[in-house]
Order: C-alpha cells, then sequence, then structure tokens
C-alpha cells in the first residue's frame, strides 16, 4: 500500500531508488516517482503505471544527485496519473516530499491553504503536507516537519527533502511503517526491510510519532518535541536471496514452493521432547485463568486462516471462539473485556484495520496475541505476545506460504493453551505433535508429485465466468481461501459455500458450465460433504474434488480427483489449499495475468 524508499550518501541515488522501489511494488504499482538533489535544486521524475514505465522515463530524462527519495504508488485520493504520483512539491518547488497512508483531515488543511492562495497541483491528500511544511521552513527541514505534525491526523510514514538543505532527508511516520538502513558513509530509508538487504542489514525500526534525521555521516531519531533519542540498531537476519524469484517466473510460485521449508521453520522450536512449547510467549495456566472467550482478528487471507483458527481453538480449548473482519469489529462495538482473549492475524503487522481492531481491544483490557510474519512490524509491537510464522518475506500480492504458516501456528497455539488448560490430553497432543512434524514432507510431496489434474482443469476450466467452491468445518474456510486466490490473480468470479448451503439457494446456479471445486479429505463432514457432491453431480455439474489418497468413493464421483496425503483433519486445511493455490496460479498465467501484481490490489493495506 504505497512503498517508499529514501538516500543519502555517494552513490547515484537514483539506482538505489529504483533498487528499492522494485522490492517495493508489490505495496502498489499505480504510478512511481523520484526526487532527487544534486545542488541544483530539486529534479523529479514520474511515470504512471509500473515501475518499468518510471525506469523508461529516466533513461530518457536521466536525473543525477547523491541524495533522493522515491515512491510507489496504490492509489486512494486521486486516480491513477502524473500530477497524482509522488513526489509532490510545495508551491515554492523547494520541497519534495513522499507519503504512504492517508491523511485523513486532508480536506479542511486543503481549504485554509487554498484559502491563504495555495495552488494545488494534485487531487491527493498528501499534497497538503509539502505546502504545511514549506509554510513553516526557516532553513530546518526537521524542525519544520516537527512543527507541522501534530497537525496531521490519519496514518503516515512521510520523508521529504528541501533543496536548502541537499545532504538531508528527513522522515516520521504514524500508522505506517518505516525502516531505517544504516550504512557506511550513507544512509537509507524503506516502507520494509527487503528494499534495504542489497545495502546494509543494520535496520531501526523508527517507533511511532518519532522523527529521523538522515545525513551521509549519521541518523538522528527525535521524539516528537525533537529531543535527542538513542537510536536501537538491529542486525536483521533476512537475506537478499530471500526476497529473489531464484529461478522461479513468480514469486507466488516460488512461494507455493516454500511451504515445506516455511512450515519447518515455524515448527522449529516449538516441539520439545514431543510436546508442545510456548514458552515464547510466556504463557501459563495462570495468566489464562481469566480467559472465558476467543476472538480472532484479521483480513483477506488472514481471516480466512483466522476462521480454521475459530476451530482449532474451540477443538483443543474448548473455548468458545469467534472471527471477525477487523474492518468490523471496530465498527460494532464488540463485547470485549479482560476475560477475552484476542489474537490478531497478519502475514505484514501492518494492516491498518488488524492494527486498530488489536488496539480497540487492548483498550477495552483483552489479552492480546498476534500471529505474523514480520519481525518488528507494529502489530507485534502492540500486543503482548506473538508467535512468528518465520515464512520469510511474502512477495505475491496473493498469500501463499503465510496462510499455510499461520494454520500451523493455530495448531499450535491452539494446542498449547489446551494443553496448559488441561484440556488437551498427552495422547492427543501426541498425535497434534506427530501431524505438526508430518506436515513439510507431505506438502513436499505434494509439490514433488506435479499435479498433473491441476494443470488440467487450469486449462480447461480457465475460460468459464464463474466456479463455485465448497468445503464444510474446518475446510470450508480452505474454499474460501481456494476461492479468493482464484479471484485474486485470474479475475474469475468465485463464490464460495458451506456444503450444506447448497441446497438452500446456490443450488441454483448448477449447470455442466460451472465447475465446483469441492474438498473433501478425510475427516468428520467428509460424508457429508460427497452427499453434497452428489446433489451436484445429480444436475449436470462438474466437480474437481479434493480427497484424500486412496479414498475409492471420491475417485468414482470426481470429474477431476486431486489427491493429498492422509492426516488429522485439523491439519488437511494445510494441505488441502496447497492444490487450489495451484489451480489459481496455472489458470492466471494460462490467462496471461500479472500473477505477482494483480490490478486494483496491494499487498500490506496500511489504509483503512
Ligand atoms: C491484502 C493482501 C492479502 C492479505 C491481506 C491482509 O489484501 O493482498 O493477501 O491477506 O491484505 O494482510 P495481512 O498482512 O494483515 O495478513
Amino acid at each position: 500500500m504505497c512503498g517508499i524508499v529514501g538516500y543519502v550518501g555517494g552513490r547515484e541515488a537514483v539506482e538505489v531508488l529504483l533498487d528499492g522501489l522494485r522490492r517495493l511494488e508489490y505495496r502498489g504499482y499505480d504510478s512511481a516517482g523520484v526526487a532527487v538533489l544534486n545542488g541544483q535544486g530539486l529534479k523529479l521524475a514520474k511515470a504512471v503505471g509500473r515501475l518499468a514505465n518510471l525506469e523508461a522515463e529516466l533513461k530518457q530524462n536521466p536525473v543525477h544527485g547523491n541524495v533522493g527519495i522515491g515512491h510507489t504508488r496504490w492509489a486512494t485520493h486521486g486516480a491513477p496519473s502524473v500530477r497524482n504520483s509522488h513526489p509532490h512539491v510545495s508551491y515554492d518547488n523547494r520541497l519534495g516530499l513522499i507519503h504512504n497512508g492517508i491523511i485523513e483531515n486532508y480536506r479542511e488543511l486543503k481549504a485554509e491553504l487554498q484559502g491563504q492562495g495555495v495552488k494545488f497541483q494534485s487531487d491527493t491528500d498528501t499534497e497538503v503536507v509539502a505546502h504545511l511544511v514549506a509554510r513553516v521552513y526557516q532553513g530546518d527541514l526537521l524542525k519544520a516537519l516537527a512543527e507541522v505534525l501534530p497537525r496531521l491526523r490519519g496514518a503516515y510514514a512521510l520523508a521529504m527533502v528541501h533543496e536548502g538543505e541537499p545532504g538531508r532527508v528527513v522522515a516520521t511516520r504514524m500508522g505506517s511503517p518505516l525502516v531505517i538502513g544504516v550504512g557506511e558513509g550513507e544512509n537509507f530509508l524503506a516502507s520494509d526491510v527487503p528494499a534495504l538487504l542489497k545495502y546494509t542489514r543494520r535496520v531501526i525500526f523508527l517507533e511511532e510519532g518519532q522523527l529521523a534525521d538522515l545525513g551521509r555521516e549519521g541518523v538522528r531519531l527525535h521524539g516528537p518535541d525533537l529531543s535527542l533519542l538513542p537510536a536501537k540498531v538491529h542486525v536483521t537476519d533476512l537475506t537478499l536471496d530471500a526476497a529473489e524469484k531464484d529461478g522461479f517466473e513468480h514469486f507466488m510460485l516460488k512461494e507455493i514452493h516454500e511451504q515445506p521449508r516455511a512450515l519447518a521453520e515455524t515448527i522449529r522450536g516449538r516441539i520439545t521432547d514431543g510436546r508442545l512449547d510456548l514458552a515464547e510467549l510466556g504463557l501459563t495456566a495462570e495468566t489464562l485463568k481469566r480467559v472465558r472467550r476467543v476472538a480472532l482478528v484479521a483480513c483477506g487471507t488472514s481471516l480466512y486462516a483466522s476462521m480454521v483458527g475459530k476451530h482449532l481453538f474451540e477443538r483443543f480449548t474448548r473455548l468458545p471462539a469467534e472471527t471477525w473482519s477487523a474492518s468490523e469489529f471496530r465498527y460494532a462495538d464488540p463485547v470485549i473485556d479482560d476475560s477475552v482473549l484476542v489474537v490478531a492475524v497478519s502475514q505484514s503487522g501492518e494492516t491498518a484495520d488488524t492494527l486498530e481492531a488489536l488496539r480497540l481491544a487492548k483498550a477495552r483490557n483483552a489479552l492480546s496475541l498476534s500471529i505474523c510474519n514480520v519481525m518488528g512490524s507494529s502489530i507485534p509491537r502492540t500486543c503482548d505476545g506473538t508467535l512468528y510464522t518465520r515464512a520469510g518475506p511474502e512477495i505475491g500480492v496473493a498469500s501463499t506460504k503465510a496462510y499455510t504458516t499461520q494454520l500451523a501456528a493455530f495448531a499450535l497455539l491452539a494446542g498449547g493453551i489446551g494443553r496448559l488448560l488441561g484440556r488437551v490430553s498427552e495422547a492427543r497432543e501426541a498425535e497434534l505433535v506427530q501431524g505438526l512434524m508430518r506436515l513439510p514432507g507431505q506438502v513436499k510431496a505434494l509439490l514433488d508429485k506435479d499435479i498433473v489434474a491441476v494443470k488440467r482443469c487450469a486449462k480447461k476450466y480457465k475460460d468459464v465466468f464463474n466456479f463455485m467452491y465448497i468445503g464444510r468445518h474446518f475446510n470450508h474456510p480452505t474454499a474460501m481461501e481456494g476461492a479468493l486466490k482464484l479471484k485474486e490473480i485470474s479475475y474469475i468470479h468465485a463464490e464460495c459455500y458451506a456444503g450444506g448451503e447448497m441446497k438452500h439457494g446456490p443450488l441454483a446456479l448448477v449447470d455442466a458450465n460451472l465447475p465446483t471445486i469441492a474438498i473433501a479429505p478425510r475427516g468428520g463432514t467428509r460424508e457429508k460433504l460427497l452427499s453434497n457432491v452428489q446433489e451436484i453431480k445429480a444436475r449436470s455439474g462438474v466437480v474437481v474434488l479434493v480427497a484424500t489418497e486412496g479414498d475409492a468413493a471420491a475417485k468414482e464421483l470426481a470429474d477431476y480427483l486431486i489427491e493429498i496425503p492422509d492426516c488429522a483433519e485439523e491439519l488437511s486445511p494445510i494441505l488441502a489449499v496447497v492444490p487450489l493455490q495451484l489451480l489459481a496460479y496455472y489458470t492466471a498465467t494460462q490467462l496471461g495475468r500479472d500473477v505477482d501484481k494483480p490490478r486494483n490490489l496491494a499487498k500490506s493495506v496500511t489504509v483503512e
């Protein structure tokens, strides 16, 4: 959701900025732009659409300098166009500014500035900040920014340069991510760590409300009152390889194939001597005594992981659990108090709605945990404890390895809490532990099999207009996630229903032109789902069936059979989703879609 980068040092700034933006393009690709200082004023380049267009523009009209800022946009206020592209420039053309987030009170600020005669160049919310800072600027950009911040409402990561101070980049954040890269004789900033890895692994995670002052020789952090703050430098263990495609055609395919390793990483150290071990969360039977209910909050794919999480919590802890779309939770006046355990689930750790839902829960004294993939991001920093999924950077906009590792994390968390509460017997725990440990190998076997039926289905059905996905209980969310994957990257419409609901309406849609993807692995609802499949077949429907290896009844019913290894039903969503990810992937590639950057979407949604 908009990516920002900044550089000050001895290199050609444009090269560093473009490299950073390339690694942040998953955050938005409606337009891109850079602003560079070279002692002769502010030089700008902008282009609508993908970063490649900006690169082409810069080839035609190069800009040189050693200090600069860059931006890749996901449009919120104002259509994708050159005039709405960042960097935005102040009315005196001396200050360039980039922004990720939304300035909620921009209308009133804009009216005020227009009243003072300021002419606006764009339809964005961001431009007001450039003018406000320019108005109070008296030779010190940091001071001017600090003076303006109390006037801004909303979420922002901001970075700016001023031609009056050609060796300086100034930045701040509130509600949107920003990380500083510390180099030798050069310093960097970016929305996310992978954009920095080519140059440095030493990073500072800027805290909410802090200001950063970057020069060639150093980085200084300040509080809102400009008091100097100590800077905590972390050495990240992420590597550049993890953020490259590694021979795969798309990040999404690479990330699907990384699932065995990602799952092994998620489980690593959390099973000790054959028992679930959540010591890192510091949870005890005593801390959990107050918990009467569990509420799971998330968005998108993480929301579907939470729906599986609800069933895992109920099965292993016998506590009632509910799942909330974070954007609904915030405005529903939810019944939350200190007897509720709230778990926020997020790959990025920055999704604005999930973060705000978590803050609301905390304000109501809930015990709060998160399942998150990005170390040091806002959600883990806001809650009482985090189970990191350790999937490595996920770059493809359509989430894959983040999802399956979230499911594994839920199994660990729900099983572990159930054990602490004395509601999971040793035998049951041993069964879960063994199931978890087999998962990486089972997913690998599934991927190695090169699921021919998936590719055949993708080829056969790529031109249909609608798909139906059905599943029950643990695999109803699997069906929802499968349908979402298909919609996101192939742009084919897909509906999802719990199998038992088909006869209450959606069965009317069934004919020979509507393929149904049915998820029916071994487990309590398998037979029921197979009956739902019979009802579809009786109405000339075509069915692609995902079932456990060796299921003869499934084989007989299916038009296309996709077999997954046998496992406990609680863990089956992890295996069953893999062919659905591949089905979406191959359908989208057959249609020539841009799989890693689907239209209108972005990863890490830092606006509400
Ligand atoms: C966006 C992404 C989805 C993701 C959702 C939640 O919509 O495109 O892939 O599931 O945000 O993101 P989070 O980082 O909170 O899991």
